[in-house]
Parts: C-alpha cells; sequence; structure tokens
C-alpha cells in the first residue's frame, strides 16, 4: 500500500477506505481496551488520531509505542467518535520503526522555553511551532522565486567565496587552507597568500549584490537568493552571523521605481502566506503572538510612508523622547529610532531615503547636493529595518573617487568598475533579510528561532 501523508488525509477524508500512515508518536493515551496515538508526519500541524484496541496488538508493541517513537499504521479511515478531529484511523497493523526512550527524549509534552529549544535545535523541527515556522519558510522560498519568476526576472548565482567586500565593511569570514599553527609571511611581515588555495585572500560574501549588478546589466532583471555571512559581532535578536538575503536588482530602475518595487514584493509574500499558510498561522497568532494576522493584514491593505532620512531625524528630534543613543543629522539610527518611526508615529512600515553619504556604502548614488544618497531602508514594525537598498552610482568618476576616498582596495574591485566604462546604465536594487521576513510573518521575536540551524557568535552546534 502507498503511504498517504497527513495533509492529504485530513483534507479530503474518504473514510471507508485502507490507509497507510507514517509519522512520529506526539501523545498516547488511553487504558487497557483502548490506546489512542497521536501521530504526525510533518506535513501540516495536525495529527491523525491513531486508535488501537489493545487486545488486537502485542502488549510489548504497545508500551514501545512512547511520545517521539516513529510508526508506520495501516487501517481503515473513519468518522472519529471522539471530539477534537472529524477522522481517525482504526489501526490494523502497526510497525514501530524506531522507539523513543520515554526517560530521555528531550521533547515532553510540557511547553518548553524557546532558549531550551535551541539547545536541542536537532529535535525542535518536531514542535508544533517550529514545523509551523519551517512549512512557512519553505512556502516563502517559493513565493519569492514564484514572484520574480513571473515578473521575468532571472534568479543569478552569485558566488560565496569572493575576493572582495561588497559592503565595504570588513565584517568578513576569512577563507583559507593554509595551515593556521604556521602561517607563511612576506619580507614585510604581512601574511603570504600566494600559495594559499586562490593564491589571494578571499572570504565568505556578505552580499550578493556587485555580482548581481553585473547581470542586471546583461539580463535586465536579476535576483539572487542566497546564504550570507557577517563576522560583526552583533548578539541580538535581528543579527546572524549566517542568513538568507533576496537581492533583485534592474537596469533602468531609478529609486522610485525600486521603493515600488520593494514594497509590492513584500506586499505579496505576505498576501502569499496568509492564502497558502493559514492553518500554521492560526497556530501562532493563538499561541506565539495574538497581533500577528490583524499586523500581516494590515501591512498589505496600507501605503509604505515614504520620507528622507533628513525629515525623519527632524521627527526624531522634536519627538521629545529620551533616547539612549543620540540623534541628530549625520547619525546612525538604531532600532529604537528605527521603531518609534514605525511604531509610534506613523503606526506603518516607513521607507527612508537619501542617507547621509558618510554612513552608507560606497557604490550608493550621489545625489547633486554632495552629503546625501539615493539609499532606501524599508522599516517594518517589530522588525526594524527588513529591507536595504539604493540606487547605484553607474558614473564611473564618482564610484572611483568615492572608492578611493573610503581607501577601499581597487585591486579587490576592478570588474566592477570596469562595468561603468562599457555601457554604464542606470540600475538599482536592494537586499531583503529572508530571516527578517520569517521574524515577521510568524511573530516569533528571535531570529535564531525562524532558522532551522542559527549561527550566531560563540554558537555553531549542529
Ligand atoms: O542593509 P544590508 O547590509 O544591504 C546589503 O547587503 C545590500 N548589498 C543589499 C542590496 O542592496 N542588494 O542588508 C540587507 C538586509 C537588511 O535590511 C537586513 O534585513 C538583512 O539584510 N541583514 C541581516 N539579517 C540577519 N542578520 C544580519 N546580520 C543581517 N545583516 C543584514
Ligand atoms: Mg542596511
Amino acid at each position: 500500500m502507498k503511504r498517504t501523508k497527513i495533509k492529504e488525509l485530513l483534507s479530503s477524508p474518504k473514510t471507508g477506505e485502507d490507509v497507510l500512515v507514517k509519522g512520529w508518536v506526539r501523545t498516547k493515551r488511553g487504558n487497557k481496551n483502548v490506546v489512542f496515538i497521536a501521530l504526525n508526519d510533518g506535513s501540516t500541524i495536525s495529527n491523525i488520531q491513531v486508535v488501537a484496541e489493545a487486545s488486537s496488538f502485542n502488549e510489548d508493541l504497545l508500551k514501545d509505542i512512547t511520545t517521539g517513537a516513529c510508526l508506520a499504521v495501516t487501517g481503515k479511515l473513519v468518522e472519529s467518535q471522539g471530539q477534537g478531529q472529524n477522522v481517525e484511523i482504526a489501526a490494523a497493523s502497526i510497525e514501530l520503526y524506531g522507539k523513543s526512550d520515554a526517560e530521555t527524549y528531550p521533547l515532553q509534552k510540557k511547553g518548553h522555553s524557546m532558549e531550551f529549544l535551541r539547545e536541542i535545535a536537532y529535535l525542535r523541527p518536531r514542535t508544533n511551532t517550529f514545523g509551523a515556522v519551517l512549512r512557512i519558510r519553505h512556502s516563502m522560498s517559493f513565493a519569492i522565486h514564484k514572484y520574480f519568476n513571473d515578473k521575468g526576472f532571472f534568479y543569478l548565482h552569485t558566488p560565496i567565496i569572493t575576493g572582495s567586500d561588497a559592503e565595504g565593511a570588513g565584517e568578513m569570514f576569512h577563507v583559507t587552507t593554509m595551515d593556521l599553527a604556521n602561517v607563511p609571511h612576506s619580507n614585510d611581515g604581512s601574511v603570504d597568500f600566494s600559495n594559499d588555495f586562490f593564491g589571494k585572500p578571499t572570504n565568505l560574501t556578505v552580499s550578493g549584490q556587485l555580482e548581481g549588478e553585473l547581470g542586471a546589466l546583461a539580463l535586465g532583471d536579476i535576483y539572487t537568493f542566497g546564504p550570507t555571512f557577517r563576522a560583526e559581532n552583533s548578539n541580538t535578536p535581528r543579527h546572524l552571523a549566517e542568513f538568507w538575503m533576496i537581492e533583485p536588482e534592474m537596469a533602468f530602475y531609478d529609486l522610485t521605481d525600486n521603493m515600488d518595487l520593494a514594497e509590492d514584493f513584500v506586499k505579496y509574500l505576505i498576501r502569499y502566506a496568509l492564502e497558502n499558510c493559514r492553518e500554521d498561522l492560526d497556530f501562532l497568532n493563538n499561541m506565539i503572538d495574538k497581533g500577528l494576522l490583524e499586523r500581516l493584514n494590515f501591512v498589505v491593505a496600507n501605503e509604505f510612508v515614504r520620507i528622507t532620512y533628513t525629515e525623519a531625524v527632524n521627527i526624531l528630534v522634536n519627538s521629545g523622547k529620551k533616547w539612549e543613543y543620540k540623534v541628530g543629522w549625520g547619525t546612525d539610527l538604531q532600532a529604537e529610532h528605527e521603531r518609534y518611526l514605525v511604531e509610534e508615529h506613523f503606526k506603518r512600515p516607513v521607507i527612508l531615503t537619501d542617507y547621509p553619504m558618510s554612513i552608507k556604502a560606497f557604490y550608493m548614488k550621489q545625489n547633486d547636493d554632495g552629503k546625501t544618497v539615493r539609499a532606501m531602508d524599508v522599516l517594518f514594525p517589530g522588525i526594524g529595518e527588513i529591507i536595504g537598498g539604493s540606487q547605484r552610482e553607474e558614473n564611473y568618476e564618482k564610484l572611483l573617487s568615492r572608492i578611493r576616498e573610503l581607501k577601499i582596495p581597487e585591486k579587490d574591485l576592478w570588474w566592477y568598475l570596469e562595468t561603468r566604462k562599457f555601457g554604464t546604465a542606470p540600475h538599482s536594487g536592494f537586499g531583503l533579510g529572508f530571516e527578517r521576513l520569517i521574524l515577521f510573518v510568524t511573530g516569533m521575536s528571535n531570529i535564531r528561532d525562524v532558522i532551522p540551524f542559527p549561527r550566531t557568535p560563540k554558537n555553531a552546534e549542529f
């Protein structure tokens, strides 16, 4: 007999048919005559109830069916006599694939803290919460590809190992095959990379943008969707050392086109979740964050505010608030400032544009005022910055002089500069932090809990 997934069984139940299901025991209860097993196979948050007459089964087998054990069950799908489910399986045979020692299985019935679940990240996908988060994460990945494919964007695979620093912030993990106990040095004392694997210093990418720009200047509209790495020592609920980023890059887009795309894109993704992940969202709305569905619907239904950095600073300065971090024109905005704008002042997502050149990356298009750039950050309630992007500096001289001002090694970026010599074009793009999106869509509060195996300072287990 072919196995049926529980999601399929429950969505169009054909009572009277014989079925085979396979999954893990969530709970077992009953008495000496009958045993009720709640079985989950991950296809849906719902369990199927398996009813086993004790007299029809070996006593030892029934004893071994404990929380966490893995079973294959055949039986007839019947209308349920009890409450809480419409159908159940009257078990005819049960095969025990894997026992689960009741004394040592870490996932007991009681609710566990998120901190504890992080320590057992190899098992937490078996909880309702993480099952829901991971299914939503999958749906969002799929929706991202669908959105761009439907719009004629091409998925460009940018390298994970690079020789440059795309953000110019120096937060990179080195990639080397050198013997760290015996690193060769040149005569001047610097590390000699000539015999290293690539013959030069390399690192894990912080962003696929620079290569993405090369793609856009040939294919028109592209996007990347891959892992990115930042060796910033930020121990916050919003930062990972390894996170996934979606980076569309579009030829012939100015900053307004870029903002329009960003707003349309995130609204599409949230709408997609509301339409396709309803069961999991209902669960999270009940158990994790009672305001979740309301917030998702609100964001989809309302226009984002669009103001300049300068206007935002004026609002913050005039707010009468006491800030932990000082705010004034030229300072980078901190989470407290971003959240004030979004959660208290405007009470909706905000796109800030035209930041001071000095606090943004070298590649952003310079405004005529000589002090601001065509940057945009999209700020979300509960999250802060969810998207960062800009129009790109397409002028060779301006780009080169900015690179020199910032003392960024030209030799690492010669190929990037070349594109401004051969058919340069106005273009724009942005990066959406995938885990920050998932935080928003699930209502979870820590970024470590929306990625299967988080990497953060001092933590690379599993
Ligand atoms: O603002 P960022 O650093 O921009 C870039 O990397 C550009 N190259 C994007 C582009 O224009 N193509 O990062 C973009 C987004 C942020 O808005 C945030 O959502 C997320 O990536 N992000 C992080 N997410 C988790 N952990 C971190 N350490 C993150 N750093 C950035
Ligand atoms: Mg940013």
